[in-house]
C-alpha cells in the first residue's frame, strides 16, 4: 500500500455506500458504518460487506453502529443515503463528537440543504463538500451490490474547501474510485443533473435498463427532449449548459451504464421513496421561478409521484 491508511466512516451501506466502503476497505483503510437500523448495523459486524466487481467478489470487515458518537475521529464522512433520507442522516450526524469532512454524492438539487437542515447548527463544525458521481452499482436480486461502472467522482473545489476537497479526492482515488476537484462544480452538477433527470424517471416509468434509451427510438426521444429542458433552466441559471451538451452527456451516461438498473428504478422495485423530489420537482420549480414550460419533466415527474411508493 503506497499511500497511509485513513478512518473514513460511509453513512449508509446502499449500493454506492456498500462499493465505497469495500473498495476503500480493499485499499487499507479503516472503515466504519452508520447505518439507521440496528438489525442491519448487527449484520453488517457479523458478515462484513460484499461487493461483486469485474474481477471477483471483495469482502470488508468494518464496524458498524447507529450512533454517530461512538464513532472515532474520522478523515472523512461520505453521505450516502438517497435524498428523501438526507435529513434523518443529518440528524444522526448531529451527535459525531469529531469535526469531518461530510461529503456528498446524490442526485439532484438541494442536497447539501437537505443535510444541513437536519444536521442543525452542528452543520458549522463540519466541512460540507458537495459532489457529483458517475459511479454506477446496484443491489441484485440476491442482495449482493455489483460494481457496474467505475466512473468519476468530481467534487467542489471551491474556496475554502478546496483543501478538504483534494485531501478527499485523494483518498477515493487510493482506492482507484476516479476522483477531480473542480473550481466550480455548479457545471457538473446539472450536467449530471440533465443525465439524472432524463434517465432516472423513464427507466423507473418504463422499467428498463438504462442502455434501452439509448437504443429504443422512442425512449431516445424522451430522453433527449428532457435533457434539453434541463439544459434551458441550467441556462436561466446562468450555467453554460447548451441542448447538445445535456443530450451527449444523457447519451454517454446511459451507453456508460448500459446494464444499470438505475437508483430511481433501484428504489420502486425496493418500494422505497423516490428521489423525484429532488430531481423533476426541483427543476420545475426553478423553472417557473424563471417562468420556463417544462412539458417532458412536468409529465414523467406527475408519473413518478404517481407510482405506488414514489
Ligand atoms: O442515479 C443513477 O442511477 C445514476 O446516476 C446513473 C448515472 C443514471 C446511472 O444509473
Amino acid at each position: 500500500m503506497a499511500h497511509s491508511p485513513h478512518r473514513i466512516v460511509i453513512v449508509g451501506p446502499g449500493a454506492i455506500g456498500t462499493l465505497l466502503a469495500v473498495r476503500l476497505h480493499a485499499a487499507g483503510h479503516e472503515v466504519h458504518v452508520l447505518d439507521h437500523s440496528p438489525d442491519r448495523a448487527a449484520r453488517l459486524n457479523r458478515d462484513g460487506l460484499l461487493l461483486e466487481t469485474e474481477t471477483g467478489r471483495l469482502r470488508a470487515r468494518c464496524r458498524a453502529t447507529t450512533r454517530a458518537a461512538d464513532l472515532p475521529a474520522a478523515d472523512l464522512a461520505v453521505v450516502c443515503v438517497k435524498c428523501p433520507a438526507l435529513a434523518d442522516a443529518g440528524r444522526q450526524l448531529a451527535d459525531l463528537a469529531h469535526p469531518t469532512t461530510l461529503l456528498t454524492i446524490q442526485n439532484g438539487l438541494g442536497v447539501l440543504d437537505a443535510l444541513r437542515q437536519g444536521l442543525g447548527a452542528a452543520a458549522a463544525r463540519h466541512r460540507l463538500v458537495a459532489s457529483v458521481t458517475y459511479q454506477a452499482a446496484n443491489r441484485g436480486p440476491d442482495g449482493i451490490v455489483r460494481h457496474v461502472a467505475n466512473l468519476p467522482t468530481l467534487l467542489d473545489g471551491s474556496p475554502p474547501l478546496r483543501p478538504h476537497a483534494e485531501a478527499a479526492a485523494t483518498l477515493l482515488g487510493s482506492a482507484g474510485l476516479p476522483a477531480t476537484v473542480e473550481d466550480d462544480l455548479r457545471p457538473a452538477l446539472w450536467r449530471k443533473l440533465a443525465v439524472n433527470v432524463a434517465i432516472n424517471p423513464l427507466t423507473a416509468l418504463e422499467e428498463v435498463r438504462n442502455g434501452q434509451l439509448a437504443e429504443r427510438d422512442d425512449l431516445r426521444r424522451q430522453m433527449l427532449a428532457l435533457a434539453r429542458e434541463a439544459a434551458a433552466v441550467a441556462r436561466a441559471e446562468g450555467v453554460a449548459l447548451s441542448d447538445q451538451q445535456a443530450e451527449a452527456a444523457a447519451l454517454d451516461a446511459a451507453r456508460a451504464t448500459a446494464d444499470n438498473v438505475s437508483s430511481m428504478w433501484q428504489d420502486v422495485r425496493a418500494g422505497r421513496a423516490t428521489e423525484i423530489e429532488f430531481l423533476g420537482t426541483a427543476l420545475l420549480r426553478l423553472a417557473a421561478h424563471h417562468g420556463l414550460p417544462l412539458p417532458a419533466t412536468a409529465d414523467v415527474t406527475a408519473r413518478v409521484r404517481a407510482l405506488k411508493h414514489a
